[in-house]
């Protein structure tokens, strides 16, 4: 059925432009998270499989921004559209794609279409939170949960609330699922940047750091260190790490235990996911909170 989702992507890319089309060809699928929380809540047919495309045709847009916006030359271990044709082009193809999706969704009810809409322009008022708490060294972490569910949870959160509005379930539950899986998801994302090498993780390691992203380990980072050590942290924000200090932060994050309290937040949200859907016994959204909460670190 996510095949379907792919070619419906590609068929709303080719009726539109030729070029655009071979822009969107060279994109990375990704794991297409959203169009399989979409499917698994509201069942495969047409209408399930149109609003997973138009939901990850808004997600690939949103990333083809983000990569100009980070300034980052890869994506999913491949070059990305801003680093082959540059910044131009990449927010383009974006526009496209999120101004399709958009035009797609008017085909759905004003419920559905607004819970999508509205959470897009949260994404983007997410996004402007995260450049804005870049700017500084950010050790408030309500403002970084703040970011991160505008950011990434939102989207998410839409994606199964609006699958459950099309498959007449309980919106309210789904919504509530969607929302803490994406916080959880978007906090592993930020304990994998430290914890994996960039070769697994198909983009460069310890990164957010040195962009000025001060995640939550960093958060609990700073409030285990003692002054001295947190001076010597402080002089390593928004630089490019040698080899030395890439390792120092590595082997503090473990041994003061930022890491582990990280992902058992991420963990205990993937559990209150799994509370949220309970009475809708449904096996496959189990186990994507199981499979992100249940691996290694
Ligand atoms: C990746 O975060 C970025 C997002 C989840 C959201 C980006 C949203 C926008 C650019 C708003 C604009 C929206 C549209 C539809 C054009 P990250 O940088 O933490 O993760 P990464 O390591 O995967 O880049
Ligand atoms: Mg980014």
């Amino acid at each position: 059925m996510l095949v379907r989702v792919e070619t419906l992507m590609r068929e709303s890319v080719a009726e539109l432009d030729i070029y655009a089309l071979s822009l969107f060809d060279k994109l990375p699928a990704g794991k297409r998270l959203r169009a399989k929380l979409i499917l698994k809540i509201a069942g495969e047919d047409e209408e399930s499989v149109k609003l997973a495309s138009i939901i990850e045709l808004i997600h690939a847009a949103s990333l083809l921004h983000d990569d100009v916006i980070d300034d980052s030359d890869t994506r999913r271990g491949i070059a990305s559209i801003n680093a082959i044709f540059g910044n131009k082009t990449a927010i383009m193809l974006g526009d496209i794609l999120y101004s399709k999706g958009f035009s797609e969704l008017t085909s759905f009810s004003q419920e559905i279409s607004k819970t999508v809409a509205d959470a897009v322009t949260m994404l983007s008022v997410g996004e402007l939170m995260d450049v804005e708490l870049s700017k500084s060294l950010n050790m408030n972490q309500e403002l970084y949960f703040d970011m991160i569910y505008k950011k990434t949870a939102v989207l998410i959160e839409a994606a199964a609330k609006s699958a459950a509005l099309l498959a007449a379930k309980d919106a309210d539950a789904f919504a509530l699922y969607g929302k803490n899986l994406g916080l959880a998801f978007q906090i592993i994302d930020d304990v994998l940047d430290i914890t994996m090498d960039s070769e697994t993780l198909g983009k460069p390691a310890l990164h957010d750091f040195e962009e000025g992203k001060t995640t939550l380990p960093y958060i609990y980072l700073f409030e285990s260190l003692d002054e001295v050590q947190s001076n010597k942290l402080k002089t390593l924000y928004k630089k490019r790490l040698n080899k030395e200090e890439s390792a120092w932060i590595k082997s503090i994050m473990t041994e003061s235990g930022a890491i582990a309290k990280s992902v058992k937040l991420a963990q205990k949200l993937g559990y209150e996911a799994l509370g949220a859907i309970k009475v809708d016994k449904n096996e496959a959204l189990e186990a994507v909170i199981k499979n992100m909460i249940e691996r290694e670190f």
